[in-house]
């Protein structure tokens, strides 16, 4: 694979906690996603923008979440992959320090104007990836990948963000954030560093859990944004989760497994082929819950 990011996107990932890759996929790759949140949102559409007047900091509220919603979907694979693209592993794996990675959270996010104001303040992630706090050893927290499939200019509510750089010269900014003590206060300091993500479709914002970041309005009129989020952790690290995959039993599994590699399967926790898991009543068992999953490799490797 020729990878489609440098060695500095994942040094800066390390040090800053943040960055914005440009080059991942393919036009093909984001038109084809593109139609296929189009079709799970039932072709819904952006109408006149909400615009509220904040007197303090904006609060995150749940109709900011109206069309979020798990993989897999009812469409092509392209959107039920493009959370384990191949450059997305790969990035993963450098990011994290580690052959080993496992996908926890994939999301279809759509939001159109009209549906709420969806302006946040300053926060990060880590309260629902984990229960108790991030690590100084960024290996040890996880990536998450917020990826654009329509362009996203100013006016299409783009995620802003401060590096861990630049937070780290705000005196106990964690602290605050966690006790709220001056939330006010805080929210400017960390204004005077905001970074915007806006970009053409195609564009992920490559952040961590302990990252200090907020949604931005949709002000355009019948303005909408369509995202996906994928998130990362290494193999075996329970300190991090979101998704447990199979309490979603009932979605049409069936296409991620018809079209996944397995090295893409091993990222939702499906053993690889060659491991001591697959023995013969295991795969008979997998081939009947999924009939039309392609095994040969599995099968290949179990009869070494
Ligand atoms: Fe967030």
């Amino acid at each position: 694979m020729i990878k489609r990011y440098s060695f500095d996107d994942v040094k800066r990932w390390k040090r800053d906690g943040a960055v914005v890759l440009k080059n991942l996929f393919t036009l093909e790759e984001i038109k084809t996603v593109h139609d296929d949140i189009a079709v799970v949102f039932q072709g819904k559409k952006g109408s006149t923008p909400i615009i509220k007047k904040h007197s303090g900091p904006p609060e995150t509220v749940a109709e900011q979440f109206l069309n979020f919603e798990n993989i897999p979907f009812d469409c092509s694979s392209a959107l039920n992959l493009i959370g384990v693209h191949q450059q997305l592993i790969s990035l993963a794996r450098e990011a994290l320090g580690t052959k080993y990675v496992r996908l926890y959270q994939s999301q279809a996010w759509a939001k159109f104007a009209g549906e709420t104001d969806f302006e946040q303040s300053f926060h990060c992630d880590y309260g629902n990836h984990t229960l108790t706090v991030p690590s100084n050893d960024v290996t040890k927290n996880s990536i998450t990948f917020l990826m654009y499939f329509s362009d996203v200019t100013e006016m299409h509510g783009p995620t802003h963000y401060v590096t861990r750089s630049d937070s780290n010269k705000i005196s106990k900014s964690s602290e605050i954030f966690l006790n709220h003590s001056d939330n006010k206060k805080l929210q400017k300091l960390l204004s005077k560093y905001e970074k915007s993500t806006a970009g053409p479709a195609g564009t992920v914002f490559a952040y961590g859990i302990d990252v200090f970041h907020r949604a931005t309005n949709i002000t355009l009129n019948r303005g909408y944004r369509f995202a996906v989020t994928s998130c990362f952790k290494k193999a075996g690290n329970d300190s991090i989760g979101y998704t447990a995959w199979p309490y979603h039993q009932n979605k049409p599994w069936n296409i991620i497994f018809e079209n996944a590699s397995p090295e893409q399967l091993n990222c939702f926790g499906v053993p690889m082929p060659g491991d001591s898991f697959w023995t013969d009543d295991a795969l008979k068992l997998a081939s009947l819950r999924y009939p039309n999953w392609n095994m040969k490799e599995y099968e290949r490797k179990a009869k070494k």
